[in-house]
């Protein structure tokens, strides 16, 4: 059986300020993440004769998966973090006070709520259909280092979880989730990395 290893980006600037979307950098601690992620992949896979890096085309995926060498890296625009439209770039303080019915709208229904010029889960879902063929079609590991709406939605796939659920799930910063697909199903480990 070989594994997927899921992993968020390392913090980033926005992340500590609250801030949703955008194309921030790394914070320090991000920064901190990076180095260990790239020790704990390489180990993890040392024994494995191939496997590969799939990040977003966001900087803070690259710049998580940038200390990760030997291994071939693919960037795919479906693995870039849902669309906040007109909200990207604001916290979630700022969205509940000057548009208080889109932030009710959400909390209601948040997996088919959909951001004014933005997405909603349900089109984060339908755009990685793509992703999901093809990681189900790998014979060896992939490592994918994406953002918080996008794994909740390919992990709420792989474990089989309602689509209801996805948008709640608990997916924290500095985390490996490790899936193995085998014969009697879906296994999973956790490796928290950092606080
Ligand atoms: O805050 C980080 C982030 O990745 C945002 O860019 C994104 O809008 C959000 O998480 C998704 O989480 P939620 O659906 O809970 O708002």
């Amino acid at each position: 059986p070989r594994p997927i290893l899921l992993t968020r980006h390392g913090e980033s600037q926005d992340n500590v300020r609250g801030r949703i979307g955008g194309d921030p950098p790394l914070s320090e601690q991000g920064e901190k993440y990076a180095l260990r992620l790239a020790n704990f992949v390489q180990k993890r896979l040392k024994s494995e004769a191939t496997a590969s890096i799939w990040t977003s085309t966001l900087q803070r995926t690259l710049l998580t998966a940038r200390h990760i060498v030997g291994f071939p890296k693919v960037q795919w625009r479906a693995l870039d973090e849902m669309n906040a439209g007109v909200c990207d770039g604001m916290t979630y303080l700022e969205i509940k006070e000057t548009m208080p019915e889109e932030y009710q709208a959400r909390k209601q229904d948040k997996l088919r709520y959909r951001y004014p010029r933005g997405e909603s889960y349900l089109d984060v879902i339908q755009r990685l259909e793509p992703v999901i063929i093809e990681l189900e079609r790998q014979r060896s590991p992939v490592v994918v280092i994406a953002h918080q709406a996008i794994l909740r939605s390919l992990y709420a796939y792989f474990a089989d979880k309602p689509l209801k659920e996805a948008p709640h799930i608990e997916m924290p910063l500095h985390t490996i989730i490790e899936i193995q697909m085998g014969v009697t199903g879906v296994q999973e480990k956790r490796y928290k990395l950092m606080e």
